[in-house]
């Protein structure tokens, strides 16, 4: 089994390849998530939810069908939004505020995209087993973020 840092160190070659020459902002998003998805173990959604008119609105994505709009500061996409930093939730139970747009989803992480100082949107993941996430995955997503948003 690759250890952790090795499967983002694959996911980042796969993810810099597959947006390699492409501007479409959606189009790279929805490889993204479709790159997340089946390349991490134990999600049950990946996802982006764009910034339009100063709210979150849902974005490509792989999983079941999900809340559309996201108040700014809201949930843990919106507080990720507002407070332009990642968030890791071992147990969004215990997350005041999470919004659960499927009850079977435990843990969660998000990392916001900052371009030009501005948020324009968020990464989310879910997963159905609490504790999922841990320091290694919120590194490993932020670098992922950071090729999806230069292309590199
Ligand atoms: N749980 C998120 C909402 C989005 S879904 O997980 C796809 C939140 O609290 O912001």
């Amino acid at each position: 089994m690759p250890t952790k840092a090795g499967l983002y160190d694959d996911l980042a070659r796969q993810l810099a390849a597959l947006i390699e020459g492409e501007p479409d902002r959606i189009a790279n998003a929805a490889n993204t998530a479709a790159l997340i998805y089946h390349g991490l173990p134990g999600l049950n959604w990946a996802g982006f939810y764009l910034e339009r008119g100063g709210e979150l609105v849902l974005g490509p994505f792989q999983g079941k069908p999900a809340c559309v709009r996201i108040a700014w500061g809201s949930g843990v996409c919106g507080r990720a939004a507002a407070r332009r930093e990642s968030i890791l939730v071992p147990d969004v139970h215990e997350f005041p505020g999470h919004i659960a747009c499927d009850p079977e989803s435990a843990a969660e992480l998000v990392v916001p995209l900052i371009e030009d100082g501005r948020v324009t949107g968020v990464l989310d993941l879910d997963s159905p087993e609490r504790g999922r996430f841990d320091e290694a995955d919120r590194h490993g997503c932020e670098r992922l973020v950071e090729i999806f948003l230069k292309g590199r």
